[in-house]
């Protein structure tokens, strides 16, 4: 039996969020560039996203762009902002027939104009779509996102619109990129490293963690799928005993 049909589809996740990790790997052990990596990478994003939205899993993050990413060689970011580019406008199609909703989070500002222009209109041209919604972290780090949260609630206080007694974590969750959508219950990370990578920190603080040794480029939606049967094996207490849970 494969993995898809050990899924219980009444318990999927609503929110994957993924770490796509070892695309430069890959195209090293190939003996090729790393950006040859990045563009197999976008083969598994496809995959996955199309998995997603087979299955029923309504929202996809995945880390695309972090902002410690814009330190790597000026000519791997400018290629991976043409590939953004280049997959938004050639997947719009493909979105829509799919009924996926494209959505970014992160500084989104800081990303070269076409890249802003181009993911703006994507994201209207799918935004009446309803099966899952695809984000693109893009540029972004949970740290930023957390220190733009303060600032703006700090704002709101000193305009006299709430009061800090009324600071609770509803209140902080609705200042964030990820306001409307529900954290995400599992958080896959690829190429065998353990660690979050200033990724959802608050929304992760009761993610299940899944960690594969799979180099992103060779993720397929049969890894997706076997990441969720582990999922659905793990008993989730949020700080309660086993006892308690049903
Ligand atoms: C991590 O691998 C991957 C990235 C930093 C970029 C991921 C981007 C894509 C898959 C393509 C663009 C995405 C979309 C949604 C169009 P790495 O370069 O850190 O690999 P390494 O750890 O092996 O060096």
């Amino acid at each position: 039996m494969g993995f898809k049909e050990q899924i219980d589809t009444s318990r999927l996740p609503e929110h994957i969020a993924i770490i796509m990790d070892g695309n430069g790997r890959w195209a090293k052990n190939q003996g090729k560039f790393r950006s040859f990596g990045h563009e197999s990478g976008v083969i598994s994003v496809k995959d996955i996203v199309e998995g997603c939205a087979d299955i029923g899993v309504k929202y996809l993050t995945i880390y695309a762009f972090s902002t410690e990413n814009w330190n790597r060689p000026i000519d791997e970011v400018n290629a991976l902002m043409e590939l953004l580019i280049a997959t938004i406008n050639n997947e719009t199609d493909t979105l829509n027939k799919n009924n996926i909703r494209l959505n970014a989070i992160g500084d989104i500002a800081s990303l070269p104009q076409q890249c802003i222009d181009d993911l703006k209109s994507a994201m209207e041209k799918t935004a009446g779509n309803t099966t899952c919604t695809l984000t693109l972290a893009l540029s972004y780090s949970a740290k930023w996102e957390i220190l733009e949260a303060a600032k703006k609630l700090a704002l709101l206080v000193q305009d006299g619109k709430i009061k800090v007694d009324e600071i609770d974590e509803a209140q902080f969750s609705s200042q964030l990129t990820t306001v409307n959508m529900p954290d995400p219950e599992l958080m896959i990370r690829t190429s065998g490293e353990h660690r979050v990578s200033n990724f959802l920190l608050w929304q992760m603080a009761y993610s299940e963690l899944y960690f594969t040794e799979t180099l992103w480029p060779d993720f397929r939606r049969e890894d997706l799928f076997e990441a969720i049967v582990d999922y659905q094996k793990r008993e989730r207490r949020f700080g309660k005993i086993s006892e308690q849970l049903n």
